[in-house]
């Protein structure tokens, strides 16, 4: 390991995510914080050498010193909030506190080397608005979900700050051992339930986590500045073909195949919204979640990314569902 005595600073360290980011910022040997709340789950976290440090994003003035006693290199403002009852919630989490972060990063008068802000996908929509059927930074967005519209919105903020050395990564879904929403689909075709939404073929694109944070990580310290990245592992899938990898791993020689057209999942999610509403929960299947389930092709562009970083994925969904599933297995989660 090449000893690097930089510091680094990750927002949503708790999460998925940045339970793998921080182990490879680690293994960068650079110096470690996480920034927690209170209530995160730090489990994955107190086993690793990294400190934990409390930030309050509606809290500038705290912020400014606890960036000023941190003094950080490098900051990954990777904290976002994915699922949420009220469309406000997303503005004020993926928007607002990216901005009273940089404005706490100027008052602070941090000299950063980089900050990678983790944008989505979604911020772009699907590619089936696209003239070409492809996601490329020259596309217009279209995004389907306000999760989607608020990661754009704090994109255009972004953009606007040349004097942060910025670059922003756009995740397509990103999967393996400790995610949880395509746990549930692994977990249906272990029932031996094949279920499918829409009648036509869908183009999906993964990326496996741990190729996801060696990206970011060779991002950050790259000299680009002002660059935005959409990231797969380079392949399209069809719906099919994932759940097929998934069947082999789990050994599911047999399942009952359900096509659910798109109409009948529409009311699912109306009726599913209406019960939540009353119980105050999140429904898993709700409207916007339809609109992402509809879109035919999440096809996007990361030659940017081969050509400033020399990006090549790892794992494709055979070898990473592989090692997902004997996670999962092991969790006996299925
Ligand atoms: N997973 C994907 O497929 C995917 C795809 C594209 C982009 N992304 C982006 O990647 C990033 C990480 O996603 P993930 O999958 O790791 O999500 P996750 O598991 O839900 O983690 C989200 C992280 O953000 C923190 N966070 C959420 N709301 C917060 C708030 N109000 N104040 C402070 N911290 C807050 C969470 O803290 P707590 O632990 O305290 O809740 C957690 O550490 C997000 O920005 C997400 O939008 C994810």
């Amino acid at each position: 390991m090449i000893y690097n005595s930089k510091k680094i600073l990750v927002t949503g360290a708790s999460g998925f995510v940045g339970g793998f980011l921080i182990d490879e910022a680690i293994s960068r040997g650079l110096s470690v914080h996480s920034a927690v709340r209170k209530s995160s789950n730090t489990k994955i976290l107190d086993q690793l050498n990294t400190t934990l440090v409390y930030f309050d994003f509606e809290d500038i003035d705290g912020m400014v010193q606890m960036l000023k006693d941190g003094s950080y290199d490098y900051i990954i403002h990777n904290a976002g909030l994915t699922k949420a009852k009220a469309k406000e919630a997303y503005f004020k989490v993926n928007e607002q506190y990216l901005r009273n972060l940089i404005e706490a990063i100027r008052k602070a008068d941090l000299q950063l080397d980089k900050f990678l802000f983790v944008s989505s996908l979604a911020a772009f929509g699907p590619a089936d608005f696209q003239d070409n059927n492809i996601v490329s930074e020259s596309s217009t967005p279209h995004p389907v979900t306000s999760y989607g519209r608020s990661k754009l919105a704090a994109e255009q903020y972004l953009k606007k700050q040349q004097d942060i050395p910025y670059n922003i990564i756009r995740p397509t879904a990103v999967y393996g051992p400790r995610e949880y929403d395509l746990l549930t689909v692994y977990q249906t075709l272990a029932k031996r339930i094949e279920a499918y939404v829409g009648l036509s073929k869908q183009k999906l694109t993964f990326v496996y986590v741990k190729d996801l944070v060696r990206a970011m990580m060779d991002i950050l310290m790259s000299d680009h500045e002002h660059t935005r990245y959409f990231i797969t592992d380079g392949n399209t899938y069809s719906a099919q073909e994932m759940n097929a990898i998934v069947k082999r791993e789990l050994e599911v020689t047999w399942t009952v195949p359900i096509k659910l057209p798109i109409f009948l999942v529409k009311v699912l999610a109306f009726f599913s919204e209406k019960m939540a509403g009353l119980s105050g929960k999140y429904p898993p299947l709700n409207i916007e979640k339809v609109n992402e389930l509809q879109a035919r092709s999440w096809h996007c562009d990361i030659s940017p990314l081969q050509d400033d970083i020399a990006y090549k994925a790892e794992y494709d969904l055979d070898n990473g569902l592989k090692e997902t599933i004997a996670w999962c297995k092991k969790q006996g989660l299925v």
